[in-house]
C-alpha cells in the first residue's frame, strides 16, 4: 500500500505522549481532571432536542439531504445574522450550512490554494487553518499573535514577497486559544489589507456568543466592505451546546460561498435534515440559554483566573470565548509543564505550542467542565503549587 505524499505533509501529532499518559493513568483507575478540551459540558437546550426528536420521526428527514441545506435553514441563519448583528444576507447566495464549521474551514483551502500559494495564518491558532493549507499543497505563513499586540496580527509586518503569493487571510475572534477579541477597527484594517493585496478573508467566529461582563463581540461582516472580500464561519456548536450534532455555517461573499458549495457538493451530501430542523429551532427560538451558559462560564472564569494568578500562572480575564491562556513559569517548555501537571496533580491542560511555536510559554485551559470538577481541579493545582514550595 502506498499512501499519498499529501499525508506526509502533516506534522506528527504533538500530544501523542501526553495522550498516551492520560490513557494509561485512566486505565489504572486514576482520576484525571481535564481542562484540555473546548467542548461544552452543559447539554443542548431542551426545546432544540425536542425538535430534533420530532424531526427524526418524520420520514421526509430520512432521505439524502441537499448539500446546500434546507432553504428554511438558510433563511433562519440570515434572520439570526440580521437580529444579532444587523446584517442582511441573501439566503440563496450568501449563506451555506456546514457539517460543523470545521468542515468548511478545512474545505475552503482547496477552493483558494494551489501548490506554491500562501495562506496567512495566526500563530497560535486553531490548527485546521494550517493543516488544510498544507493538504491543499500550499504554505502557511504564520502571523505571530503576542500579548504586546493584544493578540492581533500585525498585517503591515507581512513581507511583500509573502503578500504577493497569499490567497487567504485567516482571522479568528473571539480567539482560540488566547481568548482575545477584535473590534471593528481591526476588521476594517484587515478588509483594506485584503483589498490592497487581492486576497480573500476567512473570519472564523464560533465564539461570538460566548462573552462576559455584558460584552458583545462584533461580526467581521459589520464592516461595510467586508462582504466584498470575505466570509465568516460560524457554528451552533458553542452557542447552543451542539458540538455533537455537527452543524455550522459560512456566510458572506457570494463567490466564495459558491466556490465552497461546488467543492463540498462533490464530497458530502449535506447535514442530516433532522439536525437542520433542530438548528432552525435553535436560531429562531428563545435565546435565553446563551445568557444562562455565559453566566456559568463567567463564574468559572473568575474562579480559575484568580487561582491561576495566585500560583504564578499569569492569565488575563478573557472578555469572550471559554479559554484561559496562561503564562507558565520560566524554565519549562509548555509540554514539560503540561506533563508535570499531569504527573503530579492529575490535571490535564493543553500546551500552548500545540497551537504554534508562538504559543510556547503558555498553556490553555478550557472552562467547559462541570463546576465541581473545576473546583476540584483548582484544588489540585493549589496543592501542587504548595507541594513545590515545601
Ligand atoms: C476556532 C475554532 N474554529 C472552529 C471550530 C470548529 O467548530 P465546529 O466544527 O464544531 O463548528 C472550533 C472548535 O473548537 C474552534 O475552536
Amino acid at each position: 500500500m502506498k499512501l499519498s505524499h499529501r499525508l506526509d505533509k502533516l506534522p506528527p501529532y504533538l500530544f501523542v505522549d501526553i495522550n498516551r499518559k492520560i490513557a494509561e493513568k485512566r486505565a489504572r483507575g486514576e482520576d484525571i481532571i481535564s481542562f484540555a478540551v473546548g467542548d461544552p459540558d452543559m447539554p443542548t437546550p431542551q426545546q432544540i432536542l425536542e425538535r430534533l426528536c420530532q424531526a427524526a420521526h418524520d420520514p421526509a428527514n430520512h432521505r439524502y439531504p441537499e448539500t446546500a441545506g434546507l432553504p428554511e435553514l438558510r433563511q433562519a441563519i440570515a434572520r439570526w445574522y440580521q437580529r444579532r448583528f444587523g446584517i442582511t444576507l441573501d439566503p440563496s447566495k450568501e449563506v451555506l450550512p456546514l457539517i460543523g464549521s470545521k468542515e468548511g474551514i478545512g474545505h475552503i483551502s482547496f477552493c483558494f490554494i494551489d501548490p506554491g500559494d500562501i495562506a496567512l495564518v495566526p500563530d497560535p491558532g486553531y490548527p485546521v487553518y494550517s493543516m488544510s493549507t498544507l493538504l491543499a499543497g500550499g504554505e502557511p505563513h504564520l502571523m505571530p499573535l503576542t500579548e504586546d499586540n493584544d493578540f492581533l496580527p500585525n498585517l503591515e509586518a507581512i513581507p511583500k514577497a509573502v503578500t504577493t503569493k497569499a490567497r487567504l487571510l485567516w482571522l479568528n475572534y473571539p480567539n482560540n486559544p488566547t481568548g482575545a477579541i477584535a473590534e471593528l477597527d481591526f476588521f476594517q484594517k484587515a478588509v483594506h489589507f485584503a483589498g490592497k493585496h487581492n486576497l480573500a478573508i476567512c473570519h472564523d467566529a464560533p465564539y461570538t456568543e460566548v462573552a462576559f461582563d455584558g460584552y458583545r463581540p462584533p461580526s467581521f461582516l459589520q464592516v461595510p466592505e467586508a462582504r466584498e472580500v470575505g466570509i465568516e464561519f460560524h457554528s451552533l456548536s458553542k452557542t447552543y451546546n451542539m458540538t455533537g450534532w455537527r452543524i455550522g455555517m459560512a456566510v458572506g461573499n457570494a463567490q466564495m460561498i459558491d466556490a465552497l458549495f461546488r467543492f463540498k457538493s462533490n464530497l458530502d451530501s449535506g447535514i442530516p435534515q433532522a439536525i437542520q430542523r433542530a438548528a432552525i429551532e435553535a436560531l429562531d427560538g428563545s435565546q435565553d440559554c446563551i445568557a444562562e451558559h455565559n453566566s456559568v462560564y463567567q463564574r468559572r472564569r473568575d474562579k480559575l483566573v484568580k487561582a491561576l494568578n495566585s500560583i504564578g500562572l499569569r492569565a488575563r480575564l478573557p472578555k469572550a470565548s471559554f479559554y484561559i491562556w496562561a503564562r507558565i513559569p520560566q524554565g519549562y517548555t509548555s509540554v514539560d509543564f503540561t506533563t508535570e501537571l499531569l504527573d503530579k496533580a492529575n490535571v490535564a491542560v493543553t500546551p500552548g505550542v500545540g497551537y504554534g511555536s508562538v504559543g510556547e510559554g503558555y498553556i490553555r485551559l478550557s472552562l467547559t467542565l462541570p463546576d465541581d470538577r473545576l473546583e476540584a481541579g483548582i484544588g489540585r493545582l493549589l496543592d501542587w503549587h504548595e507541594s513545590r514550595r515545601e
